[in-house]
Parts: C-alpha cells; structure tokens; sequence
C-alpha cells in the first residue's frame, strides 16, 4: 500500500485486531441416500474397527459414514480488515453468512483454515450460550474463572464482582451450578462478566436476543459505555436498530465473503437493498423539532416487520409512533401504532439522537409489494413528522405445506388471506334447525 510512512506508523500502532486472507473451512457430509437417520450405533456395527475414529469424528460433528459424500465449504474466505483500537463495529449479513465464525476465529475459540488473525489486547467475548463458562462451577466460581482468564488479578476481579452480580440480577442463584441456569440466567451473567471484566476488546453475538427487552436494553448501554471508554467492540445483529444504535462501522458478510466496510448508515441501507425484504430512507436535514432522520424496515422470519427510525429530538418527549401498511397503489391495509391504542406504550424520547425500533405483526398477507409510512405524532395533538412513499416490502410467502396456493395481490381479491375455519357440513335436505333459524332472514346460499 502506498501510504505515507508517517500515516502508516500512526496506523500501525493503533490497529488491534488484523486479519489476513483469513479463511475457515469445514467438510460437511452429505448422507447418501436412505441413509438420512444414522444412529450412534449404526455407525459403530458398521465401522467396529474404526469405531475411535468415527466416534471422533461424530464429537466432532463430521459423522463420516461409508457412502457418504464429503464437501469442503468455506464458512469464510478471503476476509480482510483491520480494527482500530476504540473501534465500535456491528457485523451484519444473512443467516448463515459468516458472522459467528469470523467472532469465533478472533476470540480464538476455533482456528482459521487459512490466513492469519492478529490481536492486541485482552479479549472478551459473549458468543453461544456455552462457551466460556465451565458448567460445573457455580456463578460466583465462574466470574473469578473468567476474571484470570481474562489476566486480571484477584483484588482487581474482587472489586468488580459486585457489579457484575448487581447487573445481571442473578444474586439468588450465584452458588448454583451454572448448569441449573436457564439460557436467560446464563447470559445475564455471561455478558455480565464479559463486560465488566474491563477487556481491551469485547465481542458480543446475537446472544442478546435471549434475554427480555428490559434487559437488552441495559446491554446495549453497557455496549455503549464500554466504547465511550475507548475499548474496542464487535458486535453481531440482526437487529438493524441495535446496530445503528451502538455501532460507527459496520461489516457487511455475504457467503463468507467480507462484501463491504463502512459508515453503519451506508452498509444497513446495502445490506437492506440486497434483500427483498427490506427497505430504507434517509430522509435529509430538517428544521422540525421531532425528525425522522431515517427509517429502515425489514421483514423477519415468522411474519414480523421490523421498523427502525432513527430520531432527532430537541428536547424530551412522549409522543405516538404510527406505521401505516398500504398496497402497492397506497390503499389503505392496516395500521400498526405504538402509544395510539394503548397510551403505556408511548415512546419516551430522550433530547439529542434515538433509535426507535419496533415489530408489527403482519396478517397472511397477500403476495405482493407493499409500502409502509411512518409518523409520529404528539397525544392528542398535531403531526410532528413522517415518512412517505418510500419504504417497501415484498411478500413472497410460498404455500403451506409446499402445496396449494398462496392469495397474490394480482387476483384483485385483496391484501389478507383469510382463513376458513373448519368445514361445516350439511348434507342436502337436512332438518338443521339452527342452521335454518339463522339463514331464514339471508338471501339463499348454495354451498355445493
Ligand atoms: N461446525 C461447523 N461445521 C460445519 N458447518 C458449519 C459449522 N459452523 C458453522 N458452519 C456453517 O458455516 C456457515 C456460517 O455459519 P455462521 O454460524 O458463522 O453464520 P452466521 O452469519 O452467524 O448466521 P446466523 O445469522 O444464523 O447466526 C453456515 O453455513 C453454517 O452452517
Ligand atoms: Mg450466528
């Protein structure tokens, strides 16, 4: 690289996490036919003379049965950057893209296959429930654990436990085993001690997602706290308003490849545009005291649209947040609000710069594009700002069960599928009173 040696000393003194041509490679089998269900014991009648190897193999996870056909694949491939110290990077990509095993090859919890990683400084990190903690050891014996993990002293890990058992509220259960722990009890007291166990460099997975929002919410301060103190994050999620919320730089992975680095807003607008589901606005400067700077949707698994606006507010406020579903020709579908039905869910807007994100439950919708306006609004009082004509989605929902079909806006039948309830049948000529009483006064039916 060509850079003035100056700036590259200056560069090179501040870089914490390098990685190089980094790669990771796995073999997955794929069983042959009408072999899909091996049991333990099939493979042990099989392979008795190899049964060490095997049973290695399947600890492993690479069950390699005879007949089976092996294939190299790249969960990484050629991922290059560097990460200053204080950096705060979010990594965004699809389900399956990367992010975990680039988190786990730089927490050095599996090695690359190819390429090499360097890293200054102590490393936290929160990755699947699983890793870090021993399960036999209770709470209080796992935070002293990972505190000399972490190279930290005694009386350095003895000042900090307070904190860590006041933030991950689990007092009661600190002489248990961790094993007893449910997923949200473990991960409390995971990213607990990750965070306040003053690592240089904190790395943080879509763990989060397990606790309840309250407690998200306190980890995402936390996250920001830590940065604020110049340490260096990363952090993975599929939560667009998280990552924009905490996070300067973003990554983008697309099938192990590192597709592009950047200003956060730019990469989620990208990563939004490469997938059908998802749209983006920036909307540009404005003069109003309560603005919408930019809105984000995205459309998740199990019929959920996900919302996310990044507001400017001059001063605290409470106020409503509309989203309004239109068709593709902006007729009306339906409108989803927080605070305007139910005046406890009214957002509370702190001055400066938030991030409000929201799910809406989507009806089995129609195939079709669709667009979402947003606005906010004061209760009982007058339009602050919106978001028009801009965010859009598709739904491309295939038939249930892989057969039938699913309602598309095309047929002009509307934008719901309804659902029938179950079959009632009335055989012909039939003496069903009720029935009779309660179409006397329709039209007559025929259903054949
Ligand atoms: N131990 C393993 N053996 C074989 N394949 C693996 C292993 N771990 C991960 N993979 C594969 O590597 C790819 C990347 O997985 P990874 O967990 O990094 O994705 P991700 O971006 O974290 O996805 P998600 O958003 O679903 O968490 C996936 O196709 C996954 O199936
Ligand atoms: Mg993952």
């Amino acid at each position: 690289m060509s850079r003035p040696l100056s700036d590259t000393k200056l560069l090179m003194s501040d870089v914490v996490i390098r990685a190089e041509n980094l790669g990771k490679k796995y073999i997955i089998g794929h069983q042959a036919e009408r072999e899909r269900y091996v049991a333990l014991r099939d493979v042990i009648a099989r392979n008795v003379g190899n049964f060490g190897r095997s049973l290695r193999d399947i600890v492993r996870g690479a069950a390699n049965v005879a007949g089976d056909e092996l294939e190299e694949f790249w969960a990484l491939k050629n991922v290059n950057f560097e990460i200053s110290r204080g950096d705060v990077v979010g990594i965004i990509g699809r389900n399956g893209a990367g992010k975990s095993t680039l988190l786990k090859v730089l927490s050095r919890i599996t090695e690359p296959s190819e390429g090499r990683v360097e890293i200054k400084g102590r490393v936290a990190s929160l990755l699947e429930v699983g890793t870090g903690f021993h399960p036999e050891l209770t709470g209080r014996e796992n935070i002293y654990l990972n505190g000399a993990i972490l190279g930290m002293r005694r009386d350095e890990i003895k000042r900090k436990f307070d904190e860590i058992v006041a933030f991950s509220e689990i007092e009661k259960f600190l002489d248990t085993p961790v094993k007893r722990y449910s997923s949200g009890m473990y991960v409390r007291l995971a990213f607990a001690v990750a965070a306040h166990l003053e690592p240089e460099i904190l790395v943080v997975d879509e763990v989060l997602a397990v606790g309840d929002a309250e407690f998200q919410k306190k980890c995402l301060g936390k996250m920001q706290d830590v940065a604020g103190h110049g340490r260096t994050v990363l952090f993975v999620s599929h939560n667009m308003g998280a990552v924009r919320a905490l996070c300067k730089t973003a990554f983008l992975l697309r099938n192990g490849r590192l597709v592009s680095i950047g200003d956060t807003m730019a990469i989620s607008a990208e990563y939004a545009a490469g997938s059908a589901g998802s749209s983006w606005q920036e909307v540009g400067p404005s003069e109003k005291p309560y603005a919408i700077r930019s809105a984000f949707l995205e459309l998740l698994p199990h019929d959920l649209l996900r919302v996310t606006l990044d507001v400017a507010s001059a001063a605290p406020k409470r106020l409503i947040v509309n989203a309004l579903l239109q068709d593709a020709v902006g007729a009306p579908v339906g409108m989803a609000s927080l605070g305007g039905y139910d005046p406890d869910q009214l957002v509370d807007l702190s001055e400066g710069e938030s991030v409000i994100a929201f799910d809406v439950r989507l009806p089995a919708l129609a195939n079709g594009r669709y667009r979402v306006d947003v606005n906010l609004e004061e209760p009982y009082g007058h339009f602050l700002d919106h978001v028009t004509g801009e965010l859009e989605f598709a739904v491309d929902r295939t038939p249930r069960n892989n057969h039938g079909r699913v309602l598309d806006v095309r047929w002009g039948a509307g934008c719901i599928e309804l659902a029938s309830a179950t079959q009632i049948a009335t055989p012909r000529g039939s003496d069903n009173s009720a029935l009779s009483q309660a179409t006397s006064s329709a039209p007559e039916t025929c259903i054949s």
